[in-house]
């Protein structure tokens, strides 16, 4: 706990009057949560709470509420509102993802799919969505407008990487296009949501926009060489499942582009089913000591920059300098 007995935020914000604000923001924020998070049924309520109170690092809305920074009116409700739409989306998104990827862990706890079942972790996130829509509506007919595209996007990711890129299309830029709409999307709106509920110029809700994209994808792009490279459950998810799922990472496509002899062994494991525990231990070791992964981070922390010349249309200042720091932050994330 820090200053005035709330959570520390997952953002280091060096400015002391901008942290405390955020601080009590992000605790109405929380407290919104849990009261939209209820149904007629306990049970659904139960598990719907199940994934919110294990953690999870507010990234989405602690964005929502640094964005509105820029604006003259960064106190108003609505921004609270946002900032709950866009937590509870990517919520019933991580529900379905468990399902998908088979996941047993998530946040430290048991995956809703491995305390219940697919069909509880499927429909609690129908219900999740079902509730930041609602939410939504209460933003008004653009705010409604926006969230469905950026679902619209999401899902396209989400499927999208679920399908073999064409014969002749580069598989990397299909894997970015993937990581844009799955996780891009969202945190694109996240920024945006802050600045347009906030009353920011244009100008600062477009830079934010396509600010927030970048550091989405660089978020995600980290979260997959994290998967690769902890040693333990130190994210709270099991690391190597992406690997054991056979789904494509940046590391992964950047290290099939290898034509050294050296990593014959390698590709030859890649290319192969990798739920046998003995492969998949030896796959893991061989990709961690890999140059792909210097290659894979240097790429996040270039993304990182370019997300960071996006915010020269703001005023010098600590909300900047703490938009900067979360791009740094997604960059050289360790949990
Ligand atoms: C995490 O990816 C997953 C996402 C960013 C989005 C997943 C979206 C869906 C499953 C569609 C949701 C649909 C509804 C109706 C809510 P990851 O598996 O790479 O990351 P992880 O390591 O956190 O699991
Ligand atoms: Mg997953």
């Amino acid at each position: 706990m820090t200053a005035q007995n709330q959570p520390a935020l997952a953002l280091p914000v060096v400015d002391e009057e901008l942290a405390t604000r955020l601080q009590a923001r992000m605790a109405e924020v929380e407290e919104a949560l849990t009261g939209h998070i209820v149904s007629e049924a306990d049970f659904v309520t139960t598990a719907a709470r199940h994934l919110m109170n294990a953690g999870g690092k507010r990234f989405r809305p602690l964005l929502v509420l640094l964005a509105a920074e820029t604006g003259p009116n960064a106190a108003s409700d609505d921004v609270v509102t946002a900032a709950c739409v866009v937590e509870l989306t990517h919520l019933a998104s991580l529900y379905h993802d468990d399902v998908m990827d088979e996941a047993d862990l998530r946040r430290g706890a048991d995956s809703a799919n491995s305390r219940w079942d697919n069909h509880v972790a499927i429909l609690t996130g129908d219900f999740l969505f079902s509730k930041s829509s609602e939410l939504t509506a209460d933003l008004g007919a653009d705010a409604v407008r926006i969230q469905a595209k950026t679902f619209t996007k999401l899902v396209e990711g989400q499927i999208l990487e679920t399908l073999v890129p064409a014969p002749d299309a580069d598989p990397i830029a299909h894997h970015l296009r993937v990581v844009a709409g799955k996780t891009g999307s969202l945190i694109a709106t996240s920024a945006l949501y802050g600045a347009r509920f906030a009353g920011a110029p244009r100008e600062i809700e477009d830079a934010l926009a396509a600010y927030g994209e970048i550091v989405g994808a660089a978020f995600q792009l980290s979260d997959d060489i994290l998967d690769i490279a902890s040693e333990s459950d130190e994210s709270g998810k099991t690391p190597g499942t992406d690997l054991r799922e056979g789904v494509p990472t940046l590391p992964v496509l950047l290290a099939q582009r290898s034509a050294d002899p050296a990593d014959a062994r390698l590709l030859e494991l890649l290319g192969t089913d990798l739920d046998d525990d003995v492969r998949h231990a030896e796959a893991l070791e061989l990709l961690r000591a890999h140059p792909a992964m210097n290659e894979a981070r240097a790429y996040v922390v270039a993304r990182a920059t370019e997300a960071k010349e996006l915010l020269k249309v703001l005023p010098e200042g600590p909300v900047r300098i703490a938009l900067e720091g979360f791009a740094d932050l997604v960059a050289t994330r360790t949990a």
